[in-house]
């Protein structure tokens, strides 16, 4: 009777260690979106591209025209940062929170639908995979609270 008992205890653990070793392999095995796209450069490439469309769309370039290059620079680098770190990479994001940076600039909801428009286009203009590309899709789409002004409280 102890003997079965004590048969039954080492199944159960070594079932145990078998499925934390393959879940730990899994984990190993699975990139981060970050790594998926391309890393770093891909991510740059990506926004730039993004904010090129957006700076010559006849109803957004408005929220771009006449800000100083430096700020512009500034902008772009931290939604680089904001994108790597978002999507698990090695980027420490150092800017304002989305709400506040977003706040009062007027932002609508039709200018958020041109926005989204324009980021697919950027993702098809780069042949993003289709899992990657609904993955950036919903990222940003999560952002949209924060950025329509009329949805900022
Ligand atoms: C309709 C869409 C959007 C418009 C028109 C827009 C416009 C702007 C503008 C004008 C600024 C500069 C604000 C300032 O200097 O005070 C800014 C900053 C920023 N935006 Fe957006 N944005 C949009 C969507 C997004 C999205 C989807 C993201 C994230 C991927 C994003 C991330 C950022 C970041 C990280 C900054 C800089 C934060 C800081 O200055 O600390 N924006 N945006």
């Amino acid at each position: 009777m102890k003997k079965r008992f004590y048969k039954v205890i080492i199944l159960i653990f070594t079932a145990i260690l078998i499925f934390g070793c393959a879940t730990t392999e899994k984990r190993k095995t699975q990139k981060s979106l970050y790594s998926r796209i391309g890393g770093y450069d891909a991510v740059a490439a990506v926004v730039d591209n993004f904010l090129g469309r957006m700076a010559s769309d006849q109803q957004l370039k408005r929220f771009f025209e006449g800000a100083e290059q430096d700020n512009l620079k500034r902008t772009r680098q931290l939604i680089v940062e904001f994108v790597c770190a978002a999507t698990g990479g090695p980027c420490f994001y150092t800017g304002r929170d989305m709400k506040v940076t977003h706040k009062g600039l007027g932002i609508t909801e039709r200018d958020w639908n041109l926005a989204v428009k324009h980021f697919v286009a950027t993702l098809n203009n780069f042949k993003v995979p289709d899992k990657e590309k609904n993955e950036l899709v919903a990222l940003v789409g999560s952002l949209k609270g924060s950025v329509v002004d009329s949805m900022i409280d």
